[in-house]
């Protein structure tokens, strides 16, 4: 059983500790400052409770993929800010993300305060899960907190190297409140899913979740695919897919599936096609088979959204990962509200329906339906890895968890 934060806070913790705390702030920015601070505000209670106890709080994120190297346009100085407002304590900014300079501010941190470092990613052994950079952190760390549940499913040194090298000098790894919920929810519908059991998924790759849908398709009784996924799957079937975007290279990858799942796995029967992705560009509903060359798929058809919503209304458990189409488009959403629509019907008949991934929320909540939904996880790669029943590492590697930290 991982150890939470809850249990780190029971024992007594000497006051002035120093507590490294990984959170998710890969938030939306928009002309510098944050444009949805859902994430951020879920892990603000955990923050709290330690500055409460009295701890120096050291938060640690990436924003974006930089790549290992500074990206201005992604350093954390906004979330800083935004974080700043949300807090009883100030919160204050350190401009670098390891080293000595890190290690000074880190050192002058008076009892109850709290800081935010530089953005991980903008060193390369953040990624490369370096263990000489999680060395670096862990001098100054009596203790860690891993409270970004959207980043647990990456083994990199924030959410793997360090819990280790802070376990190995004593200390404890442990999730904060955030993490501990999702495990709880997910988990739940991982073990013992109320049937029937549907999944949704949406989003443009079909490589990325590959293993995704091989993991999920013995799990679910039914699973809907659409979005631009689906036209991989239209060029397995041998229909035409016009200039929507398309997976060429993944095409033998979903012949194989959709002989795998049979019936299992539903795609669109029609669909919104239009010339360009602008907004307000003309549209025309088309059976998938009458995809005409130079038309794009931008969304699910009304036949689709029915069939879809049939299924969902139907189903116990729902479990939603990426949109139907481009639904932040004006035009092109009906779709996706469509399925938000449906899954917050199922939920007010009684079923669980937990929504994952960035997009699929901010869809919920575009159409007006987030808060009739079940849990709206802040992980969406990670939610996916979890529901196929794979292990998180950044969960594996605390204290307490199956392998007692003993992966090297
Ligand atoms: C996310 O937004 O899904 C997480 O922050 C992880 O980001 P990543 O996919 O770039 O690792």
């Amino acid at each position: 059983m991982t150890t939470s934060l809850h249990d780190l806070l029971k024992g007594g913790l000497p006051t002035g500790a120093t507590v490294a705390f990984r959170a998710d702030f890969n938030v939306p920015l928009a002309s510098g400052t944050v444009a949805d601070g859902a994430r951020i505000e879920r892990t603000l209670p955990s923050i709290v409770q330690l500055v409460e106890a009295g701890a120096r709080v050291v938060l640690l994120s990436h924003l974006g993929r930089p790549g290992g190297t500074i990206v201005p346009e992604l350093t954390l100085r906004p979330v800083s800010r935004f974080v700043d407002g949300c807090l009883p304590a100030p919160v204050r900014f350190i401009p670098h993300t390891a080293g000595p300079a890190v290690r000074e501010a880190v050192a002058k941190m008076p009892r109850g305060s709290v800081s935010l470092v530089e953005n991980t990613r903008f060193l390369p052994g953040e990624t490369d899960n370096d263990p000489v950079l999680a060395a670096d952190w862990a001098t100054w760390s009596d203790h860690y907190v891993l409270d970004a549940f959207g980043t647990a499913h990456r083994a990199h040194a924030s959410t793997d190297g360090l819990p280790r090298a802070v376990r190995a000098k004593g200390g404890e790894a442990v999730a904060g409140g955030l993490v501990e919920r999702e495990l709880a929810v997910l988990g739940q519908v991982l073990e013992s899913p109320a049937r029937p059991h549907v999944a949704i998924l949406g989003g443009a790759k079909i490589s990325g979740k590959i293993q995704i849908i091989e993991a999920l398709l013995p799990r679910v009784d039914v699973l809907l695919v659409g979005g631009a996924m689906a036209n991989t799957f239209f060029l397995a079937m041998g229909l035409g897919t016009g200039a929507s975007l398309v997976e060429a290279d993944a095409t033998g990858t979903a012949s194989r599936l959709l002989v795998e799942a049979g019936p299992r796995l539903v795609l669109p029967v029609d669909c919104v096609v239009a010339r360009s992705t602008e907004p307000g560009a003309q549209t025309r509903i088309v059976d998938r088979s009458g995809i005409l060359p130079g038309e794009i798929v931008v969304d699910i058809g009304p036949a689709t959204v029915e069939l879809f919503r049939d299924c969902i209304t139907r189903a116990s458990t729902v479990v939603w990962n990426g949109p139907m189409g481009l639904f932040e488009v004006g035009g092109f959403e009906e779709g996706t509200f469509g399925v938000a629509r449906a899954a917050a019907h199922a939920a007010g008949s009684g079923a669980t329906v937990i929504v994952g991934g960035g997009d699929s929320a901010a869809a919920a909540r575009a159409a007006g339906v987030a808060s009739r939904l079940s849990h709206i996880s802040t992980g969406g790669g990670a939610c996916l890895d979890l529901l196929a029943g794979k292990a998180l590492p950044g969960v594996e590697a605390l204290s307490g968890s199956r392998d007692r930290g003993e992966r090297t």
